[in-house]
Formats: C-alpha cells, sequence, structure tokens
C-alpha cells in the first residue's frame, strides 16, 4: 500500500514537472536537468543531427555533462566518424555500450548475419539484442536520460513530452529537450554553431541508424522511410529503445 503511494506521487511529480517544462526552451530544459540530477544523468546519443544539437548545448552548460552511446558493431563508418569528431571538438569522454558478444554469436549462428531482413520479428530481435539490452544496461546506472525525440519525426512520437516518466526503464525521468523542434530548427542551429554532423545527411539520409537497416530517401518520402524500409508500417518503425 505505502508502496503504491509512493509510485502515484513520483507519476504526480514527473507530470507536473512535464508541464511545467513544456513552456521552456531546450536549453531550459537541459540547465533544468543537469542542475537537478548530474551526474546520475546521460546523453543517448547517435550523434543523429538532433543528438549533435543536444551535446552542443549541454557542452555549453557543463562540460562534464555526461553522453554515451550504443555501438550495435552495424553502424555506418560516417557514424563512427562524426563520433570521433565530437569527442575531439568537445574534449568529452564518450561511453559506449556493445552488445553482449554471447547474445550476438547465438543470434547470428541460429539465424544468420542478416536476420532482419527476414520478418518483423527477426528485426526486432536483433534490435533487442544490439540496441535494446545495452540501452538497459546503460539506464541502470542513471536517474534520468535525455533523447534526441522530436514529436514530428513519426506517427509513434507525436505525443512525446520535453520532460516525462521513462515507465518501461524502471520509471527514471527521460528528458526530451527538442520535443517541439522542427526539423529546419535543427539545422539552423547545427549551421549557427558549427556543430559536427554526420556526413550521410548531406546524402538524403534524415535519420540514420544501422548500416544495413538505413538508406537514403527520395524527395518527397516520409523522413523516416529510410529506417527498415522494406517494412511497411509506419506504426511499426521503433526498435525498442523509445517504447513504452
Ligand atoms: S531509433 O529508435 O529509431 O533508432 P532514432 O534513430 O530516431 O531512434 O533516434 C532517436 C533517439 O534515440 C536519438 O536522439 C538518441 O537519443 C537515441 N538513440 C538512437 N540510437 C541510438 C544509439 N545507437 N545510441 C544511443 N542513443 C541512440
Ligand atoms: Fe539489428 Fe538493424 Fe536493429 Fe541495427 S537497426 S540492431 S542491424 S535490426
Amino acid at each position: 500500500m505505502a508502496q503504491q503511494k509512493e509510485t502515484y506521487t513520483v507519476v504526480e511529480e514527473s507530470e507536473k514537472i512535464g508541464q511545467e517544462m513544456e513552456h521552456k526552451s531546450a536549453y531550459q530544459v537541459l540547465e533544468w536537468a543537469l542542475d537537478r540530477y548530474h551526474p546520475r544523468i546521460s546523453l543517448a546519443s547517435s550523434f543523429g543531427a538532433e543528438d549533435v544539437v543536444i551535446i552542443d548545448m549541454l557542452h555549453k552548460i557543463n562540460p562534464k555533462a555526461r553522453v554515451f552511446s550504443l555501438d550495435t558493431l552495424r553502424l555506418p563508418k560516417e557514424t563512427l566518424e562524426v563520433m570521433n569528431r565530437i569527442r575531439e571538438k568537445y574534449d568529452m569522454e564518450i561511453e559506449v555500450f556493445y552488445p553482449d558478444p554471447v547474445a550476438v554469436e547465438e543470434m547470428v549462428s541460429k539465424h544468420g548475419v542478416n536476420l532482419f531482413y527476414e520478418s518483423v520479428a527477426n528485426r526486432k530481435m536483433c534490435c533487442g539484442v544490439r540496441k535494446v539490452e545495452p540501452l538497459n544496461r546503460a539506464l541502470s546506472q542513471l536517474e534520468a536520460w535525455i533523447s534526441g525525440l522530436r514529436r514530428d519525426q513519426a506517427v509513434t512520437r507525436t505525443k512525446v513530452a520535453k520532460v516525462e516518466l521513462d515507465e518501461s526503464h524502471g520509471s527514471i525521468i527521460k528528458v526530451n529537450p527538442l520535443a517541439d523542434w522542427t526539423w529546419d530548427e535543427v539545422w539552423h542551429y547545427i549551421k549557427e554553431n558549427d556543430v559536427p554532423y554526420n556526413a550521410l545527411h548531406d546524402k538524403n539520409y534524415p535519420s540514420i541508424g544501422c548500416e544495413p537497416c538505413t538508406r537514403a530517401i527520395k524527395p518527397g518520402e516520409d523522413p523516416r522511410a529510410g529506417r527498415w524500409w522494406w517494412e511497411q508500417d509506419p506504426s511499426q518503425k521503433e526498435c525498442g529503445l523509445h517504447s513504452g
């Protein structure tokens, strides 16, 4: 009974904070988050356009702000290159989480190295091993995490709050400072602040994941059409990092 009351209070408090933060700028949201949670808060970065914007802001607020990345071992070389450029420019340590090697060995031995093309279930299995389990490990050390989610990225993301309770990860706080930003605003910030970005963005890749699961989009296509492009249902185009 006592535990039920406590959970209710955490939910209520996070909703209240979420409402307050809704009117703040991305920079103000990050200032609040670092003030309250650093060093028990870290940015999950795939080094896409949104994430490099957040890195630049975090660095301006506190050069010791933490950043981690999930290296699936299937990332494009351009992603590894920008990770290194960011590391050098901001003189920053990036914590890298790899998949469990035994789980990868078992999965690839049983289902093949490109299992994801065969079914949605296989694709989700691969994302589970290479992304979701390492994310859970990364988050188990934290009280809050930051992501680059934006509402207009996908049909699955329209309700993202700037600050929310992440019940799928042990009810820690999740901060999405760019929730209400547009794609144009992201690029305006990158250019104005000379932020390093993934070279694939210049080749019509708005959304970048693993190399075998990402392709360039054609003019007029949905920005996430290049992710798991062989799958048709946009409501399924999540890998499990942000479900919940
Ligand atoms: S995904 O779920 O479809 O792969 P997307 O590429 O749109 O996500 O990125 C959304 C946010 O998820 C990023 O801004 C980042 O916070 C987080 N993210 C995605 N991929 C990774 C990764 N490999 N490592 C760390 N964070 C990631
Ligand atoms: Fe596996 Fe593709 Fe998911 Fe990467 S995006 S973890 S390669 S299914």
